[in-house]
């Protein structure tokens, strides 16, 4: 590999050049081997947070941080593959339903999550309720589950990119995260080393988004559909809202729960339509048309993979759920029809009762979260229950409730709810 120093690196995207194939080689390997140290990498970050990158370049850096550790290969399995990836928001339990739905119509789903951070939920906290889930697998274990059950949703192991997982870190704490070729980079290198033919991305705007408006969201989707497609993944991306929480429920038992109604063939309308919007993407990405993913609500088979799914990984399918020692209910102030339910709010609220970490490594609380018994656009009543809030820890109400404190509005003269659209835009 051609020899470059950190510092005329950072010198070139300071002076707005453009960073040519070998120096981004050459960077991401020296970073990863710590030859390039946090702080020359915290001073190029920020530079490319300030002065962007070309297509060439982010697919390049993409490439490189790939190529930093192992690239997983579902090519040989009897079925297609499908993934999809969401930027994170509150209540976002949508995986939980989609991979088993998705196997049932015969495509394959190789789902690697995360945990969660502040105040979006992780898929591995919300499965993790699950008693004796686990959620750590070899590659051959999720080979075999791939090929029997047809869906598995694990941890990602550290060979996968690690070059992301050590810039991620030092983001973190550069004020470096937001930058849309960082982001796009760091979430497509995972996914194409992941292995899937194809990926529908869940890009989140709104309040309880990481991106909170809509031209900045279709930027990031944009990115990451060129960087998808240069890589031989068919990938399209659905921005869809975040400034109102998903269903009802945000935590990790209670929005388990919330997905098992939903192969029951019931749950909240949102919930229901959002998995089968994001079905329909993945199962036409993956070349499979003749299938109505409702279908499969409908007549229990996507249940039925839920099952073995959970099974395949240890967990007890009928084990009763974990339910929070205490609880709080939050009454309506007033009459009138809610016409806003504020998703940052919300999941700040479930953070601090303990649903969610401040720092990695922190132990969650299975039965923590909040309900919410109306959506906007419902008629509620004063007094009424608004919010049910459940901890194990009563101490946490206080801080909960200061976070609800103006996150939804109730406007007493009924006056007509106009509803943002769930899909806002499609992309790819
Ligand atoms: N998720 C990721 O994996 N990486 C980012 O940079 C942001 C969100």
């Amino acid at each position: 590999m051609p020899q470059h120093d950190a510092v005329e690196v950072i010198t070139a995207k300071r002076d707005r050049g453009e960073l040519s194939d070998s120096q981004i080689d050459w960077v991401i390997d020296a970073y990863t081997r710590g030859a390039v140290d946090d702080a020359q990498m915290s001073a190029l970050a920020m530079a490319i947070l300030l002065n962007g990158m070309n297509r060439r370049e982010i697919s390049r850096w993409t490439d490189a941080m790939i190529a930093s550790g192992e690239r997983m290969d579902f090519s040989t399995l009897s079925r297609p593959t499908a993934d999809k990836h969401s930027t994170g928001g509150v209540g976002d339990k949508i995986t939980l339903p989609l991979a088993p739905l998705v196997a049932a119509c015969g495509v394959a789903v190789p789902q690697l999550s995360g945990r969660g951070l502040g105040h979006t939920g992780g898929t591995l906290d919300k499965l993790e309720s699950i008693p004796g889930w686990r959620a750590a697998l070899t590659n051959e274990e999720m080979f075999a589950q791939l090929e029997s059950v047809g869906a598995v949703i694990c941890a990602a192991g550290d060979g996968l990119a690690p070059a992301d997982k050590k810039l991620y870190a030092l983001r973190d704490v550069t004020a470096t995260v937001e930058a849309i070729p960082l982001i796009a980079s760091s979430i497509m290198s995972k996914k194409i080393a992941e292995g899937t033919g194809s990926l529908v991305l869940d890009v989140k705007v709104g309040t309880g988004a990481f991106m909170k408006d809509v031209d900045r969201a279709r930027e990031l989707a944009t990115t990451m559909v060129e960087l998808g497609t240069d890589a031989g993944v068919r990938t399209v991306a659905l921005l869809t809202d975040m400034s109102t929480p998903l269903g009802r429920t945000a935590g990790n038992a209670i929005e388990v729960a919330e997905s098992v109604e939903v192969l029951a063939g019931g749950g909240p309308a949102d919930v229901v339509e959002l998995t089968l919007a994001l079905a329909r993407e993945m199962l036409a990405g993956a070349g499979v048309t003749d299938v109505d993913p409702a279908d499969k609500l409908a007549d229990g088979s996507a249940m039925d993979v839920w099952r073995a799914m959970v099974r395949a990984q240890d967990g007890d399918p009928d084990a009763p759920m974990r339910e929070a020692r205490e609880q709080h209910v939050v009454g309506a102030p007033a009459s009138g029809v809610l016409t806003r339910l504020d998703a940052m709010a919300v999941g700040m609220a479930a953070w601090r009762l303990g649903a969610g970490r401040a720092k990695a490594g922190d132990a969650v609380q299975d039965g923590a979260g909040v309900v919410w018994h109306a959506r906007p656009g419902d008629k509620v009543a004063e007094g009424e229950p608004l919010f049910t809030l459940l901890t194990d820890e009563p101490e946490r109400f206080e801080r909960a409730l200061a976070s609800l404190e103006g996150g939804y509005d109730i406007d007493a003269d009924n006056a007509a709810y106009d509803p943002t659209p769930l899909v806002i835009d499609r992309i790819g």
